[in-house]
């Protein structure tokens, strides 16, 4: 069966069909390696990946990073289990355990984030727990032309308290990094805001009432409904953003039911260029 690609019709994202995520030929790896350049998040449905697999088709994008924490629901370093589900004892066996999430972009505290991410759905809430990405490209073409003359040249730092999933969780002297405010793609030459609520604190040269309340400002323009496509979970859906230039947050979603999903993280291989 042909693959074709099909915009989501929001402003970004676009649904990725007939291709089986077991068996990637090279030709199908370059296949969504451009809808995922193309389309900043790429969704494929109804798969049914065991944790090797689901390693195996992260390769398609790039290497594979480790995962800081070992979870007894998949036993292997090269998955992040992100899931509500507790021990006896009442302790999450995944990360990210519960409830909404501020936008962010994963291990952006990193002198080296990732370059993108492959999540997998195994069990989801009947409501809620919905993941938003965010365009960042789009967003900052949409400046007014004053705004990105103020942000040229202009650095952020940006830290991470590993259990924080909300604004006021952070910078609790977590690790940190300094990126550029707006960085280039390097494969598509396009410029992209690079910032978060969670996790980006300051921006460096600027008096702290200043930066705040550009961040604010910044914060506020990114999270427009219409830079946004926000993703309602089917069991068996992969997803695969590309964490240059979305960021993406989560939505509330009830501690009564549970939520299991499986992340392959995706290295990239340059820092963040202005
Ligand atoms: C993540 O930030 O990687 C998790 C997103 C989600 O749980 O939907």
């Amino acid at each position: 069966m042909p693959i074709t690609v099909t915009p989501t019709g929001a402003a970004l994202g676009a649904f990725v069909t007939g291709f089986d995520a077991r068996q990637i030929t090279a030709e199908d790896a370059r296949a969504l390696n451009d809808a995922f350049l193309k389309h900043h998040v790429i969704v494929l449905r109804d798969q049914h990946l065991t944790d090797a697999e689901q390693v195996e088709f992260g390769k398609c994008f790039g290497e594979i990073e480790k995962a800081r924490y070992i979870s007894p629901l998949s036993g292997r370093d090269d998955i992040m289990v992100i899931s509500n589900i507790r021990s006896d004892d009442g302790k999450p066996l995944g990360q990210l355990p519960d409830g909404e999430m501020s936008f962010h972009f994963d291990r952006i505290h990193q002198a080296k984030p990732c370059r993108g991410a492959a999540l997998y759905c195994i069990e989801t809430p009947s409501e809620g727990g919905d993941t938003c990405f965010s365009n960042m490209v789009m967003a900052y073409e949409a400046l007014p032309e004053a705004t990105k003359a103020k942000l040229a040249g202009k650095v952020a730092v940006n830290s991470f308290s590993y259990t924080a999933t909300s604004r006021d969780m952070k910078d609790q002297g977590g690790p940190r990094a300094t990126h550029p405010i707006v960085r280039t793609i390097p494969e598509t030459g396009k410029k992209s805001l690079y910032l978060c609520r969670l996790m980006t604190d300051r921006i460096e040269g600027m008096p702290e009432a200043e930066s705040n309340a550009l961040l604010d400002e910044l914060c506020d323009h990114i999270e427009n409904p219409r830079f946004i496509y926000q993703h309602k979970w089917r069991v068996g859906d992969i997803l695969v953003w590309d964490n240059r230039c979305t960021c993406h947050a989560r939505t509330d979603f009830s501690g009564a039911e549970r939520r299991l999903m499986k992340r392959v993280t995706i290295g990239d291989n340059a820092m963040p260029m202005a």
